[in-house]
């Protein structure tokens, strides 16, 4: 929707410090070079984060997390990036460019507007609930106390068809239509949305009220579960009920609990099992497991035990399969037929529960369970049969080691060797690729002289206007890495580290991103960088690899002058005027 040049992305994070962006939400403790703290990814009790003020990035050796100032804001504070941007732009005192015309300062200011008009629709309805006996009465006998109520702010939106009219000026303002709380009927007359209803209000990731949830006290009143509209602050299939209020609680468990109600979130948190989130009556979408996977690693399903929860729990798995990655744990828990969380945890206890949710299964024992519910694979049809439903399943995973440990056990029940099942299933082989070149060497600086020449490129850019962009050849997969270095380095050659990383994360694979990340990590802040380059340089030649590369030449060649630096032009004459064959010494 909105987009914000890359230039002025590399630009903020040159001039921003990631130290001080982390710094305000973890507090950092400087040691060496570097400054470093527990974890804020994982649960650690040593700590293992480390931030580097030289190369601006994090990385922890623990769980692998790392990033810039700005991935910090999104994978931390759960910002959206544009967010995230305008954050850092405004700590600069800097204006975010907008490259088209939709986020236009009209509607930014009606955005804001929207938000101010939930926030104060949402006071009116927490004052309405003190005031209505009736509302309250519900709510006790629900069993929730007025902590909790407090809590989660809920309200009431009482009968009556303009209510809200004593809370704004201008009740037919537009603005209170758009953002969900009033309506226009056919003669042009506006009346309130929520009417008669208690009011849920649903936070965005900054604590910002976006929508509502309206549940009906009359149990002959439909729908049950009201929700606001889709405005431009509120997406259904993006937003989570409770995940606001949750988030510390969320890391402090290290898991998220999903549930379907947001009676359940309420009541579960009313006894202490304050991780629970819940969709919008929507089904669990990939960006909602996206979103979770960033404030955790495990996440545990909870759903009803009775047929609709079990539909509800295959479809969440299906639309998680392609985001999980190998760190991610998902997991699932079946509730007795007659119960959802909310009850469950009433009529028994905290303590039942949360046996229940040490015990959830996961995802690989769900899959196999739920793929021999009906089938006992005897003989070939049955086989066949499960071969065809575990086809699409493999097919959607992506994460290397779960999808190998799948297909053996897929393989295995179906009584056929990997080879065969592969082969029979078409599936694409593991993408491990980066695994397999970049060999991880943890604790250890890299082995290889071209490896250690793109890190020290990514440390300092400006390398690449020198003439050792001569050694690249196209033989390896470390060539290819070299190159797409090279080319952005060539592009911003006074950019700090974790700019330079910023270009190449949409090019490279997630996994050999981290492998950078972590051997950039182990790079002391001091290194002589002449030196070792030349060192670098001189052992390459050596190995009667360098050649020039022609294909870089005409990639820059086909840019548009205009595009280019000046340094980068004189940089481009050198290169023509290289002979064609490469040099062989
Ligand atoms: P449930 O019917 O399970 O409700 O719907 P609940 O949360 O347990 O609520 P109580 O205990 O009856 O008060 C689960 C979720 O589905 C959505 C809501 O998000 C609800 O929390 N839903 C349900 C709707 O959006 N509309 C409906 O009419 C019903
Ligand atoms: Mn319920």
């Amino acid at each position: 929707m909105l987009m914000i040049p890359e230039s002025f992305i590399q630009e903020l994070l040159n001039r921003v410090d990631v130290v001080d962006v982390i710094d305000k939400s973890v507090p950092l403790k400087k040691a060496g070079s570097n400054y470093v703290a527990c974890c804020p990814f994982h649960q650690e009790k040593s700590p293992s984060f480390t931030v580097s003020p030289t190369k601006q990035f994090y990385h922890c050796f623990g769980c692998g997390a790392h990033g810039s100032a700005l991935s910090f804001l999104i994978e931390y504070q759960g910002m959206s990036f544009v967010d995230a941007v305008e954050d850092l732009a405004k700590s600069l005192g800097l204006a975010v460019p907008q490259e088209t015309q939709k986020m236009t300062p009209q509607l930014k200011e009606k955005n804001l507007a929207l938000g101010e008009a939930l926030e104060l629709a949402s006071q009116y309805y927490q004052t309405a609930l003190k005031k209505s006996e009736r509302a309250i009465e519900y709510l006790k006998k629900r069993g929730l106390t007025g902590q909790i109520a407090k809590t989660f702010q809920l309200g009431f939106a009482p009968e009556g068809w303009q209510n809200l009219e004593s809370v704004f000026k201008q009740y037919d303002d537009d603005v209170l239509t758009i953002a969900g709380l009033t309506l226009k009927n056919n003669q042009g007359k506006r009346y309130d949305r929520f009417r008669d209803r208690i009011m849920f209000p649903i936070h965005n990731m900054k604590g910002d009220i976006i929508g509502f949830g309206g549940r009906v006290i009359d149990p002959n009143d439909t729908p049950k579960y009201y929700n606001s509209p889709e405005t431009p602050l509120f997406q259904k299939s993006q937003e989570l009920y409770g995940l606001f209020a949750g988030r510390r609680a969320i890391r402090e468990a290290g898991a998220v609990l999903v549930v379907e109600g947001y009676m359940d979130v309420v009541g579960l948190a009313q006894f202490g099992v304050r991780h629970a989130v819940a969709t919008l009556g929507t089904a669990m979408s990939t960006f909602h497991i996206k979103k979770l996977m960033r404030q955790t690693d495990t996440i545990i399903f909870c759903f009803d035990g009775d047929h609709a929860g079990k539909a509800a729990a295959w479809r969440a798995l299906m639309n998680a399969l392609p985001s999980l990655n190998d760190k991610v744990v998902l997991k699932f828990l079946f509730l007795p037929d007659e119960h959802d969380p909310d009850s469950y945890i009433r009529v028994h206890s905290k303590e039942a529960f949360e046996v229940m949710m040490h015990d959830a299964m996961p995802l690989s024992q769900y899959l196999v369970q739920h793929l021999t519910e009906k089938n006992n694979l005897v003989t070939q049809e049955d086989k066949v049969k499960f071969l065809n439903e575990a086809e699409p399943i493999l097919k959607e995973i992506t994460a290397p080691k779960l999808s190998l440990l799948l297909r053996k056990r897929f393989a295995e029940l179906a009584h056929l060797n990997e080879k065969e099942m592969d082969q029979l299933l078409h599936l694409p082989q593991p993408k491990s690729l980066s695994h397999k070149v970049m060999i991880k060497t943890k604790g250890k600086l890299p082995s290889s002289v071209k490896r250690k020449f793109i890190l020290l490129l990514i440390l300092k850019p400006e390398l690449a206007l020198s003439e050792d962009i001569l050694l690249v050849s196209q033989d390896s997969f470390e060539d290819d890495l070299l190159k797409k270095v090279l080319e952005i380095a060539l592009h911003q050659p006074d950019s700090k580290p974790s700019s330079i990383l910023h270009g190449l994360k949409s090019q490279v694979d997630g996994a050999l991103m981290d492998l950078i990340h972590e051997e950039l990590s182990l790079f002391d802040d001091h290194i002589h960088f002449e030196s070792e380059i030349e060192g670098a340089r001189k052992s390459l030649t050596q190995q009667g690899k360098a050649s020039a590369t022609r294909e870089h030449f005409n990639a820059l060649k086909d840019k548009p002058l205009s595009s280019f630096t000046d340094e980068e032009k004189e940089h481009l004459k050198m290169l023509a005027q290289r002979p064609k064959t490469p040099p062989r010494d």
